[in-house]
């Protein structure tokens, strides 16, 4: 039988989301997919990513920010602060749930901001019209990245800035004292559902090949080495045991009947303080033609 455990914020088991962002507003659990963007926001990775991709972006007042596959947009607004009262950020996102929580965030902007329900693929925005654009942890939800790196690459300004942050999902390691369970984990997060989950450590090959001149490349680390089940459904920012169960019956990869106890041992694991996870992010900061 299943565990039936409540959780604080008003989430329970059965509130854990799918593993995807691609098309946030079609989900039932939609709050639960913006709550994990700010839990994601308060990784020490994704901190030191932000502060790296700060200091080379070198964005001046005035300047005209694009964030693609923005989310709630923290860190555009961060970046803000460079941009004085003249200065623009622009945001566009698949989700109009995740604008309405990044105008929301917007409200105490020094410059202008705008958010716009897009794809990243088809940006509706003129050509060389930006002096920066940016993209994080989206590039990894679209089926062919390079488009949306070419859409960023056209409508930013020759000379101007291109930043992209994805997660490298074929570096993510997890130990629950149970070997081959940790493969399967392993397995399915490297191949979950055939999306370019191995996109961040492309990014480097992937600004080049739209004609940017690479400025520096980065990586970092986030890991994780307690959880308590009993408090939160998943680790924090991250995937619960049973949506990646779910992922891993849809593909063949976990027997139905082994789901239940699949999701009890690594809860059990991490219950007995037998638990660790990692996963590297990669960045890069180029110079568009
Ligand atoms: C994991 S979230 C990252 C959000 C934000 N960039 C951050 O790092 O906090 C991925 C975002 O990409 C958006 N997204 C997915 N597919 C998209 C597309 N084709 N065009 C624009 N946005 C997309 C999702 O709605 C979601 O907000």
């Amino acid at each position: 039988m299943a565990r039936t455990t409540s959780y604080p914020f008003g989430m329970a088991t059965e509130d854990t989301h799918g593993l995807g962002y691609h098309r946030v507003d079609d989900d039932p659990n939609v709050n639960v997919l913006i709550a994990t963007m700010d839990g994601t926001a308060s990784w020490d990775a994704t901190r030191r990513l932000r502060s790296w991709e700060r200091d080379r972006l070198r964005l001046a007042p005035g300047d005209r920010l694009l964030d693609v596959g923005c989310g709630l947009t923290e860190a555009a607004l961060a970046l803000a602060e460079d941009l004085g009262d003249r200065g623009e950020v622009v945001g566009i996102d698949a989700s109009e749930q995740m604008l309405r929580v990044a105008r929301t965030n917007a409200r105490s902007a020094r410059c202008r901001a705008r958010f716009t329900v897009g794809d990243a693929c088809a940006l509706d925005e003129p050509d060389d019209s930006f002096d920066a654009a940016r993209s994080e942890r989206t590039l990894q939800w679209l089926a062919d990245p390079a488009i949306a790196v070419a859409e960023m690459v056209r409508v930013v300004r020759p000379g101007g800035r291109v930043s992209l942050i994805d997660t490298d999902w074929s570096t993510f390691t997890i130990d629950v004292g149970d070997d081959a369970l940790a493969a399967l984990v392993r397995d399915g997060m490297r191949t979950e559902r055939d999306r370019p989950s191995n996109v961040g450590r492309r990014l480097h090959d992937l600004v080049g090949a739209a004609g940017c001149v690479p400025l520096a490349r980065t990586e970092a680390t986030q890991t994780w080495t307690t959880w308590d089940p009993d408090e939160s459904p998943a680790p924090l920012g991250c995937f619960s045991m049973e949506s990646l169960a779910e992922d891993l019956v849809a593909s063949d990869r976990l027997a139905t009947a082994n789901r239940l106890r699949f999701v009890s041992t690594i809860h059990d694991a991490a219950r007995r303080g037998q638990f660790s996870m990692s996963l590297t992010m990669f960045g890069v900061v180029a110079v568009a033609p």
